[in-house]
């Protein structure tokens, strides 16, 4: 199965998908994280998203196109995958269904979850994330038990665009040019709205609902 779940940042899309693609047995491909460890290895392509990612832009199309494509021929994607964070742009939603069709795949479902603004700047200001794993806690929603990730153990850090002025950027940054695709999708009857509030695992009942 092959799914896409849309929502502003800080809806929850990372926590639901790993969820769900521990059920599922298909992986979960998040472009933030992707971006991030580029960033950390410093190649090319992490050095020049650093300049937009800190400002709560999105990183241009060609290259996260470029870099989607790549990661959807690997082995583990053969028979499914989960998209976090792609598409963010018509040009990209374009771009993954011609890069499909060339391969006889389509998308099955939308997940579309759905979160107020004020609510994104309280997930988003109090998230914190393991700086080795990468696991996500949140100093109310989810606090690690000790000040270390829980996990394995490696020191918790606040991501650059989680500070408010950022967060604020990137939720206008998400009107302007996400947003449409939520009927872009809708169009093409893909798409499922999910409330976003609420405990994780009763969205996480909803998003398999969803798929089933
Ligand atoms: P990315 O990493 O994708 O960030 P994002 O979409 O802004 O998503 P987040 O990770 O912030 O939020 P999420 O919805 O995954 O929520 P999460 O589950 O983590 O992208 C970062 C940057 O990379 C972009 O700004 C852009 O520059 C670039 N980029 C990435 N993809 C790109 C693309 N396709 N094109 C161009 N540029 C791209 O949860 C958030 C917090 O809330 C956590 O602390 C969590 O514990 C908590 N939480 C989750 N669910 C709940 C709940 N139900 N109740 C309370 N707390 C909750």
């Amino acid at each position: 199965m092959n799914l896409i779940f849309l929502g502003p940042p800080g809806a929850g899309k990372g926590t639901q998908a790993k969820m769900l693609a521990e059920k599922l047995g298909v992986p979960q491909v998040s472009t933030g994280d992707l971006l991030r460890a580029a960033k950390q290895q410093k190649t090319s392509l992490g050095i020049e998203a650093e300049k937009f990612m800190s400002a709560g832009q999105l990183v241009p199309d060609e290259l996260v196109i470029a870099m989607i494509r790549e990661r959807l021929e690997k082995e583990d994607c053969q028979n499914g995958f989960i998209l976090d964070g792609f598409p963010r742009t018509l040009p990209q939603a374009e771009a993954l269904e011609k890069t499909l069709k060339d391969v006889g795949a389509i998308v099955d479902h939308v997940l579309d979850l759905e979160v107020d603004s004020e609510e994104v700047v309280k997930r988003l200001s109090g998230r914190r994330q393991c700086s080795a794993c990468q696991e996500n806690f949140h100093i109310d929603f989810k606090p690690s038990k000790k000040e270390v990730c829980d996990r394995c153990g490696a020191q918790l850090i606040q991501r650059d665009d989680d500070k408010e002025s950022v967060i604020r950027k990137r939720l206008e940054v998400y009107r302007q040019q996400t947003k449409p695709l939520v009927g872009y999708y809708q169009d093409k009857a893909l798409l499922k709205s999910i409330v976003g509030r609420g405990s994780i695992n009763d969205i996480f009942q909803n998003v398999l609902k969803a798929v089933q």
